[in-house]
């Protein structure tokens, strides 16, 4: 041992040691539960490539909610799943649309006990399952989809959202929905943008949740996993149109993404473990190939220290749990 005085062992020792000097600990008030709920359910009802993660009825979502409360999660993002379909995915701007309804009836129930926000992006609710409008030949059209995305961001406003969450990657749509929101007397509704977005396979099982429609993909508006620059350019013109927050996606994949990110913004920083992120862990866990608890917890650490403060996770209500016994 040239330098006997030098031994970083000592400070891994033992548990206390360890919990003294941990460098990054996971909250439970970061972790933000994504809930997906579909009109018409009477019951709630798996989703099989996301084992463990409910398409919600209305009544079963309302009880979800409350539950994710008690386990201390700082928020739920909720997704709408219609039984109806449409070209301009009109369901997500109609007051009745499931989404608008879901997000009035977990208001009622939670109000300001946790941050309720919601998906804004037209997917769910298009016949074709594009994040926007179809031009007459096929491409999605930007600026005709950022009035959409005004238009739902105002309803969702009025349903009673706490922060809206636009994640169609259209230019300028984090301005356009700041000013409608604004314009509508909603200064005090916030904007978690998706700023960061890749055009990922890991999105897969999420698209089963929503029963997406899509064929083809998102390459003309999402981001090429190749790049980095890219991104920052995004978070910058996010937040020069008034995003509150700016998130990357997905997450563990991408977390010298979510580093660059956070040395270049002062806002909060969000990373959303996706679907497949989850479904790849669960699989293998189901196979008894690795400690799914252990693991969990581990990307949780680990997109943590890579400087996303708040996370979204399919894990958030047991990782709460789990977190809640260890501190
Ligand atoms: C778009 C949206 C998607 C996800 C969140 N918001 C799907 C997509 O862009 O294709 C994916 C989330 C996940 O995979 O868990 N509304």
């Amino acid at each position: 041992m040239p330098y006997p005085e030098i031994r970083p062992r000592r400070l891994r020792r033992n548990a206390a040691v360890r919990r003294l000097v941990s460098e990054t600990r996971v909250d439970p008030a970061e972790l933000v539960l994504p809930m997906f709920v579909k009109e018409g359910l009477t019951e709630p009802r798996a989703v099989a490539s996301l084992p463990g993660v409910l398409q919600h009825s209305r009544d079963s979502l309302r009880k979800a909610a409350v539950e994710a409360v008690q386990a201390g999660v700082g928020g739920i993002m909720l997704f709408g799943v219609p039984t109806r379909k449409d070209e301009t995915g009109s369901g997500g701007i109609d007051p009745d649309g499931i989404l608008n309804v879901a997000i009035r009836d977990v208001i009622a129930e939670v109000g300001d006990a946790t941050v309720v926000m919601s998906d804004l992006c037209l997917d769910e609710f298009t016949s074709h399952g594009h994040c926007g409008l179809l031009t007459p030949d096929g491409a999605v059209d930007n600026d005709a989809t950022l009035e959409a995305y005004a238009r739902m961001a105002v309803a969702q406003a009025d349903a009673g959202v706490h922060m809206v969450g636009p994640s169609g990657m259209m230019d300028g749509q984090v301005g356009v929905v700041r000013r409608a929101l604004d314009a509508a007397g909603h200064q005090d509704v916030s904007v978690l943008a998706y700023a960061v977005k890749y055009a990922s396979a890991f999105f897969g099982p999420f698209r089963d949740a929503v029963e997406s429609a899509l064929e083809g993909d998102r390459r003309a508006y999402q981001q090429d996993p190749a790049n980095l620059r890219e991104s920052l350019r995004e978070v910058e013109l996010d937040v020069a149109e008034g995003a509150d927050l700016v998130m990357v996606k997905p997450a563990l994949p991408y977390l010298d993404v979510v580093s660059a990110v956070r040395a270049a913004v002062d806002v909060p920083v969000a990373a959303y473990q996706v679907s497949g992120e989850y479904a790849t862990v669960e699989a293998a866990a189901a196979n008894g190939w690795i400690d799914r608890e252990r693991v969990m917890l581990e990307t949780l650490t680990s997109i943590r220290r890579a400087g996303a403060q708040i996370i979204l996770t399919y894990w958030a209500v047991e990782a709460a749990q789990l977190l809640r016994q260890r501190y």
